[in-house]
This record gives structure tokens, sequence and C-alpha cells, in this order.
């Protein structure tokens, strides 16, 4: 089959959704399913378990506390089907131009592949540039690590600073904080984004030039950010070194545009590569990756490289039905589209994922936060969820008041490894017991009979028990997924990240949406370009609406 003419094919998918047939049994299905409570499905079933969970390597999902039964799986994985989530993925991997809106292939499972296998773009094997990378990486991380690469006054490198934003950020700073038990003795990293002075000088601030280098990471290599900080990094440099040859000995970059890196005064040997066809929430996997390997070494980058290709390879191969993406992506439809559910949570117990939701952040919402479809053409349906979370058991004492009595129905995902890299007391154990309490709780709830009964075994007065009585019932029915897997190694890591990736894409799929452009981020950028000279004259700024000239010129007058 000619995957171009199998896109072309398919066109007019916000029409055909929902119409389609899959779609409108879904909605039915939803009207007679909709109050079903879980208590009962599990009191039902006592297979719930087996029947509702998933295993990949290590990682077992248990999606059985959600609201669907047999019924519902089925007609989920036939919306799928009909939705041709095999054909896309296919695409996917293949290198065709799925990105079609920017006219790009959308290849980060390439920069994971451990197979000898080409991967074509435009006729092309892209293969043979990024092993180059690779190699390109870990002779540079030997140097910093060993010492042969010294700084402007011979000393060895002790600090390195990204500075990136979104993509050029999120991934390198989750990962390296995720994996830091795995940390390399003698490094630290350090990540600089905002454009907010506050973070490049706190970060300055407790560094020596000496034995700093800074990496400079950014595909476009014009973002305004990045190029603000970076400038303002090398004039602190200069401001400590006797001559300009101490740049080439303290910045490197990492970038798609050669141009702009060769002008900022970066030496071609010390610029690492990426491609237009690596989306920068998409990027970690590539040389944006580097102040990982800096930060664990390149054995363990390439620990995480293969655990992302593990589930690359389960999601590629596996039937719907058995596909962890697949499923957490199809139970994320059933709530967002006919629950109406608007987030979803991401709550790790784990301090070392607490990154995790901020990282799936930008993954989903600036993947799937759209409302046309790939011909561009109005959505009728929503699409992409508000992603959100904290670390637990910090989230229990902030906002799981809501998730448990609030008046949306809130879907999250609990996360946690079974061990800690940490042998200290009982602590892992907690841990533990509370997630697996707050699903259970989530799930069950408290009913009034039962509200009444510890009420009155607590020896309230009984007028009392009964003013008590509304505040302690729990509705429950509230939906998660369990992912619990044995420890927090790079492996696993890699696995369950493109877990969320191929997840993303999916949904994307099912709504017929381009999961890889960005468009909605240009607005604010171009607006901020015209504004800020107008900031930096004394003129009262007179172009815009009211509101926008009054915060100006308020901000002018307190200047
Ligand atoms: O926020 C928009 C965005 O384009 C992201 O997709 C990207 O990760 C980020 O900006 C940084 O872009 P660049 O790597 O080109 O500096």
């Amino acid at each position: 089959m000619n995957p171009v003419t199998s896109i072309n094919a398919n066109t007019n998918y916000s029409q055909t959704l929902t119409s389609s047939v899959s779609w409108r049994r879904l909605e039915a299905h939803f009207k007679a399913i909709e109050c079903d409570h879980m208590v009962d499905m599990f009191a039902a079933d006592p297979r719930r378990f087996e029947r509702f969970s998933i295993q990949f390597e290590d990682i077992l999902l248990d999606f059985s506390k959600n609201r669907i039964n047999e019924e519902t799986f089925n007609l989920l994985m036939n919306l799928a089907t009909e939705r041709d989530v095999p054909l896309w993925r296919e695409l996917e991997f293949s290198g065709e131009k799925i990105n079609t809106t920017e006219k790009r292939a959308v290849l980060h499972t390439a920069l994971r592949n451990q197979s000898d296998r080409p991967v074509l773009v435009d006729g092309v094997d892209v293969m043979p540039a990024v092993r180059q990378e690779l190699e390109h990486m870990r002779t540079f991380a030997a140097g910093i690590h060993s010492g042969e690469w010294k700084g402007f006054s011979g000393k060895k490198i002790t600090d390195v600073v990204n500075i990136g934003i979104g993509g050029s950020d999120m991934g390198p700073s989750f990962v390296s904080s995720a994996l830091k038990p795995y940390q390399c003795k003698g490094i630290t990293p350090h990540f600089v984004s905002n454009v907010d002075c506050a973070d490049i000088a706190n970060t300055l601030g407790i560094l020596n030039p000496e034995t700093t280098l800074f990496i400079i990471s950014s595909k476009t290599f014009t973002t305004q950010e990045t190029i603000t900080n970076a400038w303002t990094a090398r004039d602190w440099l200069l401001s400590f070194a006797d001559s300009e040859d101490a740049v080439a000995k303290h910045f490197v970059a990492v970038s798609a545009n050669e141009e702009a890196v060769a002008e900022f005064g970066i030496q071609p040997e010390n610029m690492f590569r990426f491609w237009d066809w690596v989306g920068g929430r998409y990027s970690v996997w590539s040389t944006i990756g580097l102040p990982v390997v800096l930060a664990i070494g390149m054995e363990n980058f390439e620990s995480l490289l293969e655990g992302a290709n593990a589930m690359d390879k389960h999601f590629l191969h596996s039937p719907l039905e058995h596909n962890m993406p697949v499923i957490m992506a199809m139970l994320g439809i059933w709530y967002i589209n006919f629950f109406k559910a608007g987030s979803h949570a991401v709550l790790p117990y784990c301090e070392y994922l607490v990154s995790f939701p901020d990282y799936l952040q930008q993954a989903d919402m600036e993947s799937n936060g759209k409302s046309v479809d790939r011909d561009g053409n109005k959505l009728d349906y929503d699409t992409g969820p508000i992603v959100w979370g904290k670390a637990g058991t910090n989230g229990q004492h902030a906002f799981y008041q809501q998730l448990h009595q609030g008046t949306r129905l809130l879907p999250a995902d609990f996360i946690a490894p079974v061990q800690s890299p940490h042998l200290m007391g009982d602590h892992q154990q907690k841990l533990l017991a509370n997630f697996f309490a707050q699903t259970e709780a989530l799930m069950k709830g408290r009913t009034p009979a039962e509200a009444a009964e510890l009420l009155n075994s607590s020896g309230l007065p009984d007028e009392a028990a009964q003013e008590r009585l509304p505040f302690v019932v729990f509705r429950g029915n509230v939906p998660t997924n369990s992912l619990v897997f044995k420890a927090l190694s790079p492996r696993t890591l890699g696995s369950l990240m493109a877990l969320y990736e191929h997840k993303i894409f999916v949904q994307g799929v099912i709504w017929g949406i381009d999961s890889f452009d960005q468009w909605g981020v240009e607005l604010g950028k171009t607006l901020a370009e015209a504004v800020l000279p107008e900031l930096q004259t004394l003129e009262k700024a007179e172009t815009h609406d009211s509101s926008t000239n009054g915060l100006i010129n308020y901000c002018k007058s307190l200047d």
C-alpha cells in the first residue's frame, strides 16, 4: 500500500470521527453505563485486575480502576481500528511526512533505533548521521569526564549549564533529575531557560567561570530566551577571561542551524547536530540529550535509548488490545470525549519523577492542544487535556481534596517504582501504602451508610453526626491508571517516556490532528517582538488595545 495515498484517503478526519460507527456505538454505550460504579464492577468480576492489566518488561499497567467494562474496552479498540491507528503507527516509523502542516517526517524513534534497519527520509538513510552524532557525544563526554578538555585557565570542567527552553530544556532537565542517582562524580548539571534574569543570575552566582561549560541548546538558534541567556553567559565568561578564545573552551551548541551557531562564535567541531525531523518536545533522544550524557555518562544514556526503543517495538508490533500506549490513549479518549473530563493528572510517587508532570505537560499540550484537523477543518469535539500533577504524597496535601470530593471528574495516572535507591527505614513502604490507598479510596469512595456507621462508632452525638454526614461522604468512581515498576533505571525511564509519547500520538490520530506542529506558540512570540522596543523608549504606547497600552504605560511609569 502506498502510504501517501493512505494519508490522503483518510482526509476529513474531523467530519468522520463523530459519525463513525464505533463513535456512535460508544455514545450509546456511554449512556448505558455512565452511572455504573466501579465498586459494583469489581464485585461482579473477581478477575477484573487480571483482565484489565498489562505488563511490559517490569512495568505493570493496572487499568482495572477505570469506568469500563468488557464492551467499553472492545468498542474503544474498534474505534482505534476504524481510525487506522495500525496504519498511522507504520507511517510514523517509516519516515513518512506525517507532520503534514510542516511537511516533515517525525522520527524521534530513529534516534533510539537499535537495529541495522535503515530509516529513509526523502530516500536518504538517516541512521549513519544519527550514529555519527552519538559518537560525537561519546568522544566529547569522554574528554570532559577525563579532564582532557580544559577551561581557559587549564582547569577541568566541573559544572555544565544547559541554556535552552521548551523541548531544548525540559527533556534533558527532567531526565537528568530523574536519573540523579546515576550522576557521574565531579560533574554537576544546571539548567537555565527563563528569560527572567533571576534564572541565569542565580545559576551564574554559584559557578566558577574557569570550570563551567555552557551548552546552548536550540533547534532554531533564534529563540529569544535562549539567545539572550547565551549572550549573558558569554559576557559573564569574558568578564573573567583575558581573551575571546575562552569562548571556544566554554561554549558548545546543539542545533539544527549551523549558520547561526557559527555567527555566535562556536566552532563547527563543537556543534552537535540534529534535524528538522526531530520535534523540540521529542528531542531529548537526540544531541539535545548532551547534558544528560555529561551528567550520567554515555552508557546510561544508551540504556535510556534502549528502553525507549523497547517500548517503540511493543507499540509498533503489539495488537491494539495488548498495546500499553494504545490502551492508555483510548482510556483518555473515553474520559475526554464521553465523560467530558477536561484534564489528566500525572501523580508520580517518586521524588525523582517530580518534574514528570511538567515534562508531559509540554509533550501532551503542545502536541494535542489543537482545534482544527489536519485539513484545517474546525473540530466539533474536544482534543488534548490539561495535563497537571505533582509528586505524591505532596499532592495529597494540596489538591487531592478536589479529586475526592470536587464536582469535576479528574482522571489520573499514579506512577511508582517499588524500590527506592535509598534504604531508609520504612519510607518506601509508607510511600507505596499512600499510592495504593489513594487509588482504592478514589475508586471505592465512602457511601452515606458507611459514613454514618463511622460517625456513630466515633462516639459523636447523633445530631452532630447527622450534621457532619454529607461532608464525610465520598462519591468514589474516580478513574485511575496505576503504573508500577521495579526501580527507576535509565532503561525503565526511557520506556516510560516513550509510552507517553505514543499515547499522545494515538490520541492525535483518533482526533485527526497534527500532533507534531505547534503553530499556537507563534502569535505571542511575534507580538512580544513588537512590544519590546516600546518598553525601551520613553514614548507612550498607543498602538494596542487600551488594556495592553495601559499595562505598558503603567509599567513605564514605575520603571
Ligand atoms: O515553545 C515552542 C517551541 O518551539 C518548542 O516546541 C521548542 O521545544 C522550544 O520552542 C524551543 O525551540 P528551540 O529549540 O528552537 O530554541
